[in-house]
């Protein structure tokens, strides 16, 4: 092994916020490690619920992005030694492969000298992933609006707002977007898009001025949530009731099955405990086994250090203080 060695830091994300389908990102505060440098010999060693099953050679996706990094910085960085830590679950809607996807991007430019900016490696990210919302969230931090033509995407970071605290209830199925995205249909009428422009534009504007009064009504959703209610059974029952048990606001995560509420954070702890307890119950009744995690949004993005050359200690040993398990 030889050069210097990165270790990037990075957020798990939330897409959609209900309204904003494929726009509206939040980075939560859940993280992946990716620890990257050259070697002689390339070897991927993942760690982490699940990670034993990603590839641990060159069809890794962590290495073929990396690739891409390189190829188009002009430069030839063929073998690489990857170690990854990933406290994010795999197909929640939790965003673990626009975290992988940012990971890679990030530590692989940070190993030749970053020579592309931030915006060619959002970008990139974002024609890996068809939608800029997660890799936008994972890469900036905070609350990413961001809009793609098929060419270029464009976004703008919102602050999150102090008190705005995130409820997660994470089932223990997995659900694919490629599945999620099949759910939806091909065409809407004129009054569900234009209900969905409504209640997106004034999510934001409600988010961006701390209107948290608004978020109730701006998180209502006709573009894609009714459409994959079947795939979540009881998603539909905590989507309309979730705010009569002390959330501000729901939403399906990215393409689910995991669902996020919005909680003001000056809440007291026993209204926070009965909407934890609103969340299993209600997919417990439908035979659903979950777990719920209080994920504060997060206010950075991705982060890199390099490490002395001679530095020899293990990833898991870096990292020990910060991993959730
Ligand atoms: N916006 C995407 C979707 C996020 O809802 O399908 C999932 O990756």
């Amino acid at each position: 092994m030889y050069g210097p060695r990165i270790l990037v830091k990075v957020p798990a994300s939330t897409a959609n916020l209900g309204p904003g389908f494929d726009t509206l990102g939040m980075a939560l505060s859940l993280f992946e490690w990716i620890e990257m440098r050259a070697a002689d010999e390339t070897t991927i060693t993942a760690y982490g619920k699940g990670m034993q099953d990603i590839p641990g050679d060159k069809s890794n996706l962590i290495y073929k992005v990396a690739q891409l990094v390189f190829e188009e910085a002009g430069v030839s960085v063929p073998e690489l030694s990857i170690s990854l830590y990933c406290d994010i679950p795999l197909t929640r809607g939790l965003g673990s492969s626009a975290s992988a996807i940012i990971g890679a991007l990030v530590a692989a430019n940070a190993l030749i000298g970053s020579p592309l900016s931030e915006d060619e490696l959002f970008q990139i990210a974002t024609k890996l992933e068809g939608h800029p919302d997660n890799v936008g969230a994972s890469l900036f931090g905070g609350i990413v609006v961001s809009a793609w033509d098929g060419e270029r995407a464009d976004h703008v970071r919102i602050e999150p707002h102090p008190s705005l605290e995130t409820l997660v209830v994470i089932p223990s199925f997995q659900l694919s977007t490629e599945k999620a995205r099949h759910a939806l249909p091909k065409t809407l009428n004129m009054a569900d898009a234009v209900f969905n422009v409504g209640r997106s534009s004034l999510l934001v504007a409600a988010l961006s001025a701390g209107r948290l009064d608004l978020i109730s009504t701006a998180m209502r959703d006709r573009l894609h949530q009714p459409y994959r209610a079947p795939l979540i059974p009881g998603m539909s029952n905590i989507l309309a009731h979730a705010s009569e048990h002390g959330a501000l606001g729901a939403a399906l995560s990215g393409a689910g099955p995991t669902i996020i509420t919005f909680v003001d954070g000056s809440s007291s702890e026993s209204s926070k405990a009965e909407l934890e307890r609103f969340l299993l119950d209600t997919l417990a009744a439908e035979g659903i086994e979950a777990e719920t995690m209080w994920l504060p949004p997060y206010k950075h993005g991705a982060v890199w250090t390099k490490l002395e050359e001679h530095d020899t200690t293990p990833l898991m040993d870096l990292i020990r203080n910060e991993v959730r398990a």
